[in-house]
């Protein structure tokens, strides 16, 4: 029997992540926490809490408590905001990790969870098709502790024996819950100005291209990696994972096949030079040859169901 503890639920990955695990799992044995509350149907369709993964005794207690087995840890801050806090975010991103791999270590979890990114690369990587081992220097807050997060992931694998589990997500497009503070979220803020005022401003130039990949996508590749048999496993800092890429005017073409009058302008903040500094393309062929995973969402698909989602939610 599977417990499983979700830390930050009521963000973009989690409030969608707690709806896939609790069909597979149960309603009851999927416990969505955060510090912030989560969407209606997080907070109704089984437990959630209020809880701060800071707080390393109420997570232990809450952990024994119910007899979780399994934890997917997926609260940070994101590349855009740990800029503006480089010290705090450090110490949430890093402090949050070692509070979970301590504890899994502690009471035998049986698998955690813990993403990685893309930001884990740097100005110094080869940017088109990004291999799965390569130089990897990066120059954000939030990569660098990306990087770290996914060495010490490795480390408890090989010290302690956890079954530590993790994916290096591209740039995730959703309409549930929207991103915060990521430089990948122009790519979700674009679909809700269309379709609101029919024009957006984007943060970014126009021809940067970023890895990115439809939700679905991102929740199947996350699910079918923690459903495999630990011995499948080969890669224990993180796997790469690709969906599509794409610029911002490229997007915003596609956009304009649905809703012809939006117009895009670009006016770049400093989150141009996080974007200049990150892949533009992953080559995922261990995640695919190790898991069997697959992408299913393109350009086209991803455009034609943000639009239409999100349509009916601000209807
Ligand atoms: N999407 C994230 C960001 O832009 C990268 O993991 O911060």
């Amino acid at each position: 029997m599977e417990n499983i503890l979700v830390i930050g639920s009521s963000g973009q990955i989690g409030s969608e992540l707690v709806i896939a695990l609790r069909k597979l799992y149960g309603g009851e044995h999927v416990f969505a926490t955060d510090i912030k509350s989560a969407p209606a149907d997080v907070m109704e369709g089984g437990p959630f809490q209020i809880l701060d993964v800071l707080d390393e005794k109420q997570l232990i207690h809450f952990v024994i408590r119910n007899r979780i087995t399994q934890v997917y840890h997926l609260a940070a801050v994101l590349s855009g905001n740990a800029e503006k806090i480089p010290q705090q975010a450090w110490d949430i991103n890093m402090r949050s990790l070692l509070n979970v791999l301590d504890l899994a270590r502690e009471v035998k979890l049986k698998k955690v969870f813990w993403p990685s990114s893309i930001a884990v690369f740097g100005p110094t990587t080869p940017r088109v098709n990004t291999p799965q081992f390569t130089v990897m220097e990066p120059t954000t807050v939030y990569g660098i502790s990306k990087m770290a997060g996914e060495r010490w992931c490795d480390y408890y694998f090989k010290k302690f024996g956890l079954d530590t589990r993790s994916i290096r997500y591209p740039g995730l497009i959703s309409y549930k819950t929207e991103a915060g503070g990521g430089t990948t979220d122009y790519a979700v803020e674009i679909f809700y100005e269309a379709v609101k005022h029919k024009k957006y401003e984007c943060f970014l130039q126009e021809d940067t291209i970023l890895p990115m990949m439809f939700m679905e996508d991102a929740i199947n590749a996350t699910i079918e990696l923690m459903e495999l048999p630990s011995e499948k496993i080969s890669i224990r800092s993180s796997y790469n994972v690709a969906g599509i890429s794409f610029s911002p005017k490229e997007l915003a073409l596609e956009i304009k096949k649905h809703i012809p009058e939006f117009e895009i302008t670009y006016k770049p903040d400093f989150r141009q030079a996080i974007a200049d500094s990150w892949p533009q393309s992953i080559d995922d062929s261990y995640a695919r040859a190790n898991n069997g995973w697959k992408h299913r969402f393109d350009l086209s698909r991803m455009t034609q169901v943000m639009l239409t989602e999100i349509g009916k939610k601000l209807a």
